[in-house]
């Protein structure tokens, strides 16, 4: 494993398993990381901060108030990293993240930090299944936080039941897919849509949506961080795009359209993810339309892009989104056929927590070939990365002309 240039934060916090953390750090630290560790008091009491900084090759943070030499502020110091892992991850930590707390080094740490957060829960099977703990496992999970499953088999304590730390082998793993995305859409070119489309009705005032735009922006990411080379076509945002994604900005469907359609041949993968409006004035005014005035605007329909690039599939891979408030999987299977889609992501925008302008959302996938997959409530990240993967694992996919010339 090659993680030179990665920052990587160890949280160790008070799980008999603590111990076991030693070995991740090593590797880490052998890997090429540059590994800062960070230990909750308990921690310190199963296994002693020198010998992570011996294994580690720097400080290691234990109080938040310790304002040494070799930390400006430790829990912001800590907090600029890659990755931020919490193993083992106590139940105790486990319900301070959930809830906000920042009363230690380790808490304050992950509080502030941006970083992907991968827990490695591990406790007593009574704590692990207490309501407590399971509901705030879920609110993390909701939030995008990742995690080890805990094993089961024999615990410190002697009894048997789930709540072991996962085998360190998986450990790796995750932090190994966390650190280095597997290259899943390498050497492909991929057309991403994002947010609403303004319609001018005057030079002043238009029709639009509430798309945010933050499911195509998501999209765009999870794909250049797949390793393809992604067109990111955005209707009016005011979202930041990742560094590997080339951004169009236009204003109208019409131009939607017209920027779509202009990169199509070359494209091997097409997600649809803007709010595109079906309608726009079929004139637009030259001047302000005046308050006085009595005005009829008259609306025509505007091109359906889907379609139109549904008929001219060839061996793409075309996926589209429904967006509705009604008899969702009956409208999102239509769309699929009728457009001739390999994927549609259906969700229910009057439901909470989905949709256009939060930061979740809740999804039925439908692919060409029938398989139907509900997910929970999830980051709109993480429903990127899931549908990332759901594409690859599309029949179409290994079809793909660019695929076959790699083989
Ligand atoms: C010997 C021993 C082992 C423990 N093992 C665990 C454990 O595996 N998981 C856990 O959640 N708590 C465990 N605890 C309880 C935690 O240490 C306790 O909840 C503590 O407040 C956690 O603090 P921290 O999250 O700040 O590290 C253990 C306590 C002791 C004394």
């Amino acid at each position: 494993m090659n993680f030179t240039g990665k920052k990587i934060t160890v949280g160790i916090t008070g799980g008999i398993a603590a111990y076991k953390a030693a070995d991740i750090v090593s590797w880490l630290k052998q890997s090429g990381a540059d590994v800062s560790v960070a230990m909750t008091a308990s921690a310190c009491k199963i296994i002693t901060p020198l010998t992570l900084k011996v294994l580690s090759g720097k400080p290691v943070a234990t109080d938040i108030n310790s304002l040494s030499s070799d930390w400006n502020v430790p829990h912001i110091d800590l907090a600029a990293t890659d990755l931020f892992v919490v193993v083992p991850a106590t139940a105790n930590i486990i319900a301070k993240v959930a809830h906000g707390i920042a009363d230690e080094i380790v808490s304050a740490a992950i509080l502030a930090t941006n970083a992907p957060l991968l827990f490695a829960p591990a406790m007593h099977t009574d704590m692990y299944n207490n309501p407590a703990t399971q509901a705030n496992l879920e609110l993390l999970a909701k939030r995008g936080c990742k995690f080890v499953e805990p094993g089961s088999g024999r615990l410190a304590c002697g009894a048997v039941g789930k709540g072991r730390l996962a085998d360190i082998e998986d450990i790796k793993e995750a932090i190994t897919d966390a650190l280095l995305p597997k290259q899943l859409l390498q050497g492909l070119k991929v057309i991403v849509t994002a947010g609403p489309t303004h319609e001018y009705i005057d030079p002043f005032r238009y029709i639009s949506n509430c798309s945010s735009g933050k499911m195509g922006y998501a999209l765009a990411a999870a794909a250049a961080a797949a390793g393809a080379q992604v067109e990111l076509i955005s209707g009016p945002c005011q979202l930041a795009t990742s560094l590997n994604v080339k951004v169009t900005n236009v204003v109208s469907a019409r131009q939607m359209a017209a920027e779509v359609f202009a990169r199509y041949n070359d494209a091997d993968i097409v997600i649809m993810a803007a709010a595109v409006a079906d309608y726009r004035p079929e004139v637009i005014a030259d001047h302000k339309i005046k308050k006085t005035t009595e005005t009829t605007v008259n609306f025509v329909a505007t091109t359906d892009i889907l379609n139109e690039l549904g008929k001219s599939k060839g061996k793409k891979l075309l996926i589209g989104f429904a967006a509705e408030t009604e008899d969702l999987t009956d409208y999102a299977q239509q769309k699929l056929q009728q457009k001739n889609l390999d994927l549609i992501i259906a969700n229910n925008i009057s439901q909470p927590g989905a949709g256009f302008s939060c930061d979740t959302n809740i999804i039925t996938a439908i692919s060409a070939e029938g398989e139907t997959q509900q997910w929970p409530q999830m980051s709109k990240q993480s429903v990127a990365a899931k549908i990332i993967e759901l594409i690859t694992d599309l029949p179409r996919f290994a079809a793909l002309p660019s695929k076959k010339e790699e083989k």
